[in-house]
């Protein structure tokens, strides 16, 4: 391991490059338009302090530096599944890291951001995050893979004022259930120990863990907070999200008024005001001394909910998000950054890699419901048994059937032809998870959907091939032209 003190300098010096931007806004290029957004809160006498944007092409991300240059901006990533042992090995990581760094460089930002979670493991694909196994080896493999991109992030810099990148690894949301034998501050603590990253905490995140754990039968919420954050390494955190929450489409509202709501981390959604009192009681913490920057998370969102909740959150934390800021730059002065980059690495032997990529097949096969939730890890999941059975029986079902892509609509003479022979579409979520598969592209959840139903009707009613084959055609075709007519979207006037 590392020298947790080399680790620490390296990332003051990383740090130092980083402004106070104050409040922001993490958006998609897209959805909403950003640019009838900037222009929108421009009318109302609204700047945001810097705007975190998703991953996109590069011709849209260039488009968007080039309209808006006196904006700070900074990368939301996606697609590098750090926390999986065999990630350096996929023929497609080398490919996923560069066009990451394609992209970081064209908008010139400050940092990567990503998700300390995966839509892949082991071989099995999912729609949404999963969050990682909360293990101490699952915490190593994830410090070596930061190190890994850490290294081609500095080969590849291109940072005109030549400041050094950061990275920022985010704390994922629980989806309703939790799994590991370590506490997930002291995960993230063993991670900070490690490698010279700096940390989002997402405060809409961090209601999940209180209440997909057993915490909410415990302790109220704001002791769970308390605890929370004089265990987690809260000196690491760069950046805080605050994003909605509410109830998933497959779910709905829950029925008993005495229960907490069963909310996930939904971004089209409004910030519940809970939220906002835990994201005060986050600032007011002593420990908080590396903050740059909070962002409300809006992609998805209606323009004018996100005007008038940041709007609100300005006028409300601004003050104390500025202070909180300071205290933290005054404190870096004193403090002795390392002179130049130090390469660490963080070895993990072939067994433990091995080890790993054993515990998260069980980990697909469990949560997709094809074994049993048993074992160390699980104990909290078992102990919440409603959680990890909603997952499996209604969450993840919905996600392969309907979401990013509904069958039915996407296949309609195929999804008829199968319901006339007695085959229920239902039979394809079984499908889905019954084993392992090499990855043959990058990940897109649309394109192996179309792929994964293609081999299901050639399983089930191979007389429907042809049928299947035609639909695909026309939707990877359809695909492929809307990825490429989304482009003049952004090409609208420069923002003044
Ligand atoms: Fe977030």
């Amino acid at each position: 391991m590392p020298d947790s003190g080399f680790v620490q300098q390296d990332f003051q010096r990383r740090l130092r490059n980083i402004p106070s931007l104050g409040m922001g806004l993490s958006v998609d290029v897209y959805s909403p338009n950003l640019f009838e957004l900037v222009n929108t809160l421009k009318e109302r006498g609204l700047q945001p302090g810097y705007l975190e944007v998703f991953k996109a092409t590069a011709a849209a991300l260039s488009t968007v530096r080039q309209a808006m240059p006196d904006i700070s901006l900074a990368y939301h990533g996606e697609g590098l599944w750090i926390t999986q042992p065999d990630v350096q090995a996929s023929p497609f990581f080398q490919q996923d890291v560069d066009e990451m760094v394609l992209q970081l460089n064209s908008i010139q930002s400050l940092w990567l951001n990503h998700e300390c979670a995966m839509k892949q493991m082991a071989g099995y694909s999912f729609g949404t995050y999963v969050p990682p196994l909360y293990t101490r080896l699952s915490a190593e493999v994830v410090a070596a893979n930061i190190a890994a991109v850490l290294q081609m992030m500095d080969r590849q810099n291109r940072r005109a004022d030549g400041a050094v990148p950061l990275f920022l690894l985010e704390m994922p949301p629980l989806t309703y259930f939790f799994a590991g034998t370590i506490s997930i501050p002291y995960f993230f603590g063993l991670v900070a120990g490690s490698v010279p990253c700096g940390l989002v905490l997402d405060i809409g995140h961090l209601w999940t863990v209180y209440r997909y754990t057993t915490a909410c039968r415990r302790m109220s919420l704001e002791r769970f907070v308390g605890e929370f954050l004089d265990e987690f390494p809260l000196d690491r955190v760069v950046e805080i999200h605050i994003a909605g929450l509410a109830c998933h489409e497959s779910i709905g509202q829950s029925t008993s008024g005495e229960e907490l709501p069963e909310w996930i981390d939904a971004h089209a959604a409004p910030i519940p005001s809970i939220l906002l009192t835990m994201l005060e009681q986050v600032l007011a913490h002593s420990n908080l001394v590396s903050l740059r920057a909070v962002a409300l998370e809006v992609d998805t969102k209606p323009i004018e909910m996100i005007v008038g909740e940041y709007a609100e959150a300005v006028r409300r934390f601004s003050p104390v998000v500025q202070q909180t800021m300071a205290r933290g730059t005054s404190l870096e002065h004193s403090m002795e950054p390392a002179p130049h980059p130090i390469s660490v690495q963080v070895p993990v032997c072939q067994s433990d890699r091995q080890q790993l990529h054993d515990d998260y097949t069980r980990y697909a096969q469990i949560i997709s419901g094809h074994a049993p939730a048993t074992g160390p890890e699980w104990q909290d999941a078992a102990a919440e048994a409603i959680g990890i059975t909603r997952y499996r029986m209604v969450y993840l079902p919905y996600e392969i059937l309907h979401w990013g892509g509904d069958l039915a609509e996407m296949f309609p003479q195929t999804c008829r032809a199968l319901a006339e022979r007695g085959v229920c579409l239902t039979e394809f979520v079984a499908f889905w998870f019954r084993s392992p598969r090499p990855l043959t592209h990058s990940y897109d959840f649309f394109l192996l959907k179309i792929e994964r139903f293609c081999e299901f009707v050639t399983e089930r009613a191979l007389d429907l091939q042809g049928c299947a084959q035609q639909e695909c055609d026309i939707l990877r075709q359809a695909y492929a032209e809307a990825n490429e007519v989304v482009e003049p979207v952004v090409e609208m006037e420069r923002i003044q």
